[in-house]
């Protein structure tokens, strides 16, 4: 089998699939590495931001920030989803979630600004940005979604990786959770009814944080005339 870019497939027949991927195959290895380091570079660029902006405003623009790359059991389901062959080219090729970054804030404006200097940043390529929160989806997900591609460089290359960057409210991180589980959760009674209350919920979510955000705002504006 070719090292790099060898097909896994037949591997997939095995009763152990996920360990050979894992123990075998050192290409998958490394690519799973990379995407990892691309985690850091972009987790320390928020930090950077984080720490710069707490200082200029006196307020935090993100509560926490949670990584995650993706398991090789979901790698392998979404390539068969795909009907793409399983190769480590191919891999990287279609998959643009391996390495994900999920931003939890407190108020919306702060994703804008967060997004804003990112995207600014000239070592970064957005690949691709939904914004959901200007535009949910029919069942009130909100959210706004980045795909980056961040340079890494390794002891021999320079190398750019995905990563896909998820910016939320805490009030809209705590209404995807829900509906997460709901959405993976069988044979639901009442499917139809608990769908309207959830796109009802994710709406009041939605009021909340523009109040919050204009509390926040009278708040501060207040405290700059007094100083
Ligand atoms: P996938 O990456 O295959 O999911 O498709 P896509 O690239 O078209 O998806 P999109 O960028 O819209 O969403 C990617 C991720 O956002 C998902 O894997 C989820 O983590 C999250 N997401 C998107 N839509 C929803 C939703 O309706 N509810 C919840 N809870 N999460 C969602
Ligand atoms: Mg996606």
């Amino acid at each position: 089998m070719d090292k790099k870019s060898g097909v896994i497939s037949e591997i997939l027949n095995e009763p152990n699939q996920i360990d050979h991927l894992m123990e075998k195959m050192e290409p998958f290895r490394r690519l799973m590495m990379q995407y990892q380091c691309a985690i850091l570079e972009v987790k320390t660029k928020l930090e950077v931001l984080n720490e710069e902006l707490t200082l200029q405003n006196n307020i935090n623009p993100f509560e926490s920030i949670k990584t995650r790359l993706k398991k090789p059991e979901s790698i392998l389901k979404k390539m068969k989803k795909q009907r793409l062959s399983v190769t480590v080219d191919n891999i990287e090729k279609n998959l643009h979630d391996i390495a994900g970054i999920r931003v939890i804030c407190s108020f919306p404006d702060d994703i804008y600004t967060l997004v804003d200097c990112i995207s600014k940043q000239d070592d970064i390529i957005v690949c691709e940005k939904k914004d959901y929160i200007a535009n949910p989806k029919p069942n009130g997900y909100r959210s706004l979604h980045l795909i980056l591609e961040v340079p890494i460089f390794l002891t021999a290359e320079k190398k750019y990786m995905k990563v896909e960057v998820q910016f939320r409210t805490i009030a809209m991180d705590f209404w995807a959770s829900l509906e997460h589980k709901v959405k993976y959760k069988k044979d639901i009674k009442n499917s139809d009814e608990i769908s309207k209350e959830l796109k009802q919920c994710a709406d009041i979510i939605s009021l909340i944080d523009q109040r919050m955000q204009q509390i926040k705002y009278e708040i501060t504006e207040n405290n700059d005339v007094k100083s």
